[in-house]
């Protein structure tokens, strides 16, 4: 590669850049001058709509597309299974065919929602899915469609997201505590959460790798360290917004999986190992504890 190409912005089009990844990325690549960021959200790029792709793409002729587009309505998708697959499956194949017209790359993030849960020690990319609904079957449909239309892909599964945005656990807990004397959490649900911001840090350096000829196309896990369940998480992130802010709740409850109905079906163990990125890209899992106390710094220290 040439010194000229070397020192050229490496342009992104960021797809749902208004979701939490989409914005922790935006951000993230914003503070490096080697990133040129074009962030577009649903309303300036609808992945179900063809033709918009193809203007955008030629208009911004991005070195590479990241698609944080996503229906991730769980339980809505059960019901709303048409408009699921139509972003997550169509729409990913929408973008792939019309990325590979133009040689232009393409990263895209997939989920443990592909996976039933029922390996407790964690999957590998390697291991055999088995979605356990609608959300998580077009998400596999999804990565699927890229891999067969668009060799040169990134796809990162990750697990549990937060964020100082969206409908996440963290935002829920705390909206929980602030109106209610008790609170239930699942005991048997485990997993490893992961923070948006910290996703954004492995998508770009990802992208700086392949952009300097790395040839490890492919699928990848990322999810933070430390292995939890949603009631020891649900603690520490009282714990964790505690030193902030006094809440009405005063009890919280385990409870089982089993008693915890929803319309969609979860996966009881979504533990994702992360070797391959590691032994592949170099890039370690960060704790998520560190990063929830970050978050608890932005959402607190930062004007309301
Ligand atoms: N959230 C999690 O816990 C989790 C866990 C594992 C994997 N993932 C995956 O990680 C990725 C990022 O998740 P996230 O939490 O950042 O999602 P998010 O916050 O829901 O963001 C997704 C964004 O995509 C937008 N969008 C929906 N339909 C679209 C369309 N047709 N065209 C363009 N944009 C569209 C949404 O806009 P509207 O909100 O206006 O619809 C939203 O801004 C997704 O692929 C998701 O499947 C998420």
């Amino acid at each position: 590669m040439d010194l000229e190409l070397l020192l050229k912005p490496m342009k992104l089009l960021v797809t749902g850049a208004q979701g939490q990844v989409g914005t922790a990325l935006t951000r993230l690549a914003e503070t490096e001058p080697f990133f040129e960021i074009c962030a577009l959200d649903k309303s300036q790029l609808d992945i179900t709509d063809e033709q918009q792709i193809k203007e955008q793409l030629a208009l911004h002729l991005p070195d590479y597309v990241v698609n944080c587009a996503a229906f991730d309505h769980i339980d809505e998708a059960e019901h709303k299974a048409e408009l699921c697959y139509d972003v997550n499956a169509l729409g990913v194949e929408k973008l792939a065919l019309a990325c590979g017209d133009l040689s232009i790359p393409m990263f895209h993030l997939s989920t443990d929602y592909v996976f039933d849960g029922h390996y407790a020690s964690g999957y590998t990319e390697d291991d055999d899915v088995a979605p356990l609904g609608i959300y998580g079957d077009s998400k596999w449909q999804g990565e699927e469609v890229l891999r067969r239309v668009l060799p040169k892909h990134l796809i990162l599964r990750v697990s549990w997201l937060f964020s100082e945005q969206g409908n996440n656990f963290v935002l829920r807990t705390l909206e929980s505590a602030r109106h209610k004397n008790a609170l239930e959490a699942v005991s048997d649900r485990r997993g490893c959460p992961t923070s948006a911001s910290d996703v954004a840090r492995v998508v770009l350096a990802m992208l700086k790798q392949v952009h300097n000829g790395a040839e490890v196309w492919g699928t990848y896990h990322y999810c933070g360290a430390e292995i939890t369940n949603r009631y020891d998480f649900c603690k520490e992130i009282l714990i964790a917004a505690g030193s902030y802010e006094s809440f009405k709740v005063e009890k919280l409850v385990p409870i089982s999986s089993k008693d915890y109905v929803t319309e969609a079906q979860r996966p009881n163990t979504s533990i994702l190992t992360c070797k391959k990125l590691l032994s592949v890209f170099g890039i370690r899992q960060r704790p998520w504890r560190q990063e929830l106390q970050w978050l608890m710094r932005v959402i607190y220290d930062s004007p309301r």
